[in-house]
């Protein structure tokens, strides 16, 4: 619990570092979000998307669908991770037509919910950064 107030700390040091009202900009992606990014995965997607994005977490066998293979979407939409698109599936609070399985957890409110003190933009901070960490998932 203590790492999690971490890593939330960090996620608002690169966010006062320079980050724009809107959109991800370079400065946001020092190591300090990266690696927020990579934490954030291992500690909330990796027990159902696995470890390397593979849909073969520990609890994906228990699961109504099998969690999506993440590692492909880049493949999948003709070599361009679809960057936008991913964060709005993953915030879970924008609908996303033919997406929303009862399984897969709306995080824009979980995120806002289970950390003290996270508003709005550092829920932002935290999926877009999640979302690029899975971008370096993508295999060919
Ligand atoms: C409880 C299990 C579970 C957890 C935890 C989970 N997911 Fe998912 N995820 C799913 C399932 C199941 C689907 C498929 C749902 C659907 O298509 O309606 C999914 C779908 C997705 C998709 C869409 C994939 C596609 O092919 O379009 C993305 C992106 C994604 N998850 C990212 C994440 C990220 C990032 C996290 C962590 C913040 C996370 N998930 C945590 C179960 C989970």
């Amino acid at each position: 619990m203590r790492f999690i107030a971490a890593t939330g700390c960090l996620a608002l040091a690169a966010g006062l570092a320079g980050a724009p009202a809107s959109g991800v900009g370079p400065q946001e992606r020092s190591s300090t979000y990266v690696v927020s990014g990579s934490y954030t995965y291992r500690t909330y997607c990796a027990g159902c998307h696995g470890e390397k994005g593979k849909g073969d977490g520990p609890l994906a066998e228990n699961l109504q669908f099998l969690p999506p293979d993440l590692t492909q979407m880049a493949k999948r939409n003709g070599g361009d991770y679809p960057t936008s698109t991913i964060r709005r599936i993953v915030d879970g609070r924008e609908p996303v037509e033919g997406r929303g399985g009862p399984d897969m957890p709306v995080w824009g409110d979980a995120f806002k919910n289970t950390e003290t003190g996270f508003d709005d933009e550092q829920v932002r901070l935290k999926i877009a950064s999640v979302v690029d960490y899975v971008r370096t998932l993508q295999q060919q």
